[in-house]
């Protein structure tokens, strides 16, 4: 598999469950834009065998590195990773897991139990980042699980696949900035991700992003079928250090944010503190 198949792989299982980002894709080709990806960004518990860094193996495998950063999420208990490739063309991963740690005993027995059900060598797989959801789940521990956590729910119901795509809107050549784009955006009917205002960060901070909220999607339980949210489209926009070189890297608290992007309980409007 080439690196261009592994990312074409990828966003075939992104769109098919997050019908935005394909015709937010086509409004911007349509526009005369060609489209390159910042990141895209993937989730799992921090699980032995599915953690963060057992994901990034399977990167490493087709020539991303892990870069030294540790962002840390304390009141959501995640942190993430990212991982660069050597064609700086080609998008970073970012892959954050839950704290499982730092869970109450009732959180950790759910996913104790999700986890049981893999066979002993899952964490191998040649395609464990888009593995698919791998183990069964009724709908009252998903529910069980977004009581505590919004982030352990949407890996129990969607396992193993990308979260999110972000556009790199430095290689968009129709919008001046990020203000533009979420006026285009709303001018069209998608709904923004207002958690911390719509766009996150800074020139300063050297990043600015902004996200649509998530889509819905009917999902399989045990014992019945519900329309949950699944993924979103994000877009950011880099801006050079003092070096002059882009910067590269993630902000924990505009990442906090983008995170409740497929909160259901944050509606647009709705405030996060
Ligand atoms: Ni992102």
């Amino acid at each position: 598999m080439t690196t261009q198949e592994l990312l074409d792989t990828l966003w075939r299982d992104f769109v098919a469950s997050t019908p935005q980002a394909e015709r937010i894709h086509a409004l911007l080709a349509a526009r005369g834009e060609t489209i390159q990806n910042d990141h895209v960004a993937l989730r799992t518990f921090d699980a032995p065998g599915i953690d963060a860094l057992a994901l990034g193996r399977v990167f490493e495998e087709h020539g991303w590195a892990l870069q030294a950063d540790v962002y840390a999420f304390p009141q959501k208990h995640l942190r993430a990773r990212y991982w660069r490739h050597a064609d700086p063309a080609v998008p970073k991963v970012f892959i954050s897991e839950l704290v499982l740690g730092a869970m109450s005993p009732a959180l950790q027995g759910t996913v104790d139990a999700l986890v049981a059900q893999l066979p002993g060598d899952f964490g191998a797989r040649a395609d464990l980042p888009w593995a698919g959801r791998p183990w069964r789940i009724t709908h009252a521990d998903y529910e069980a699980l977004r009581e505590e956590s919004e982030y352990a729910a949407w890996v129990a119901a969607f396992g193993f696949r990308v979260n999110h795509f972000t556009v790199d809107v430095n290689a968009l050549s129709t919008f001046p900035d990020l203000t533009a784009l979420c006026a285009y955006l709303v001018e069209h009917g998608f709904v923004l991700n207002e958690s911390g205002g719509s766009i996150k960060g800074s020139a300063t901070a050297g990043l600015e992003q902004l996200s649509t909220r998530a889509d819905t999607i009917e999902v399989a339980f045990d014992e019945t079928t519900a329309r949950i949210r699944s993924c979103y489209y994000e877009f950011a926009k880099r801006y050079p250090t003092p070096s002059g070189e882009l910067f590269q890297g993630f902000i924990a608290t505009s990442a906090d944010k983008i995170f409740e992007s497929t909160d259901a309980r944050r509606g647009p409007g709705v405030k996060s503190d």
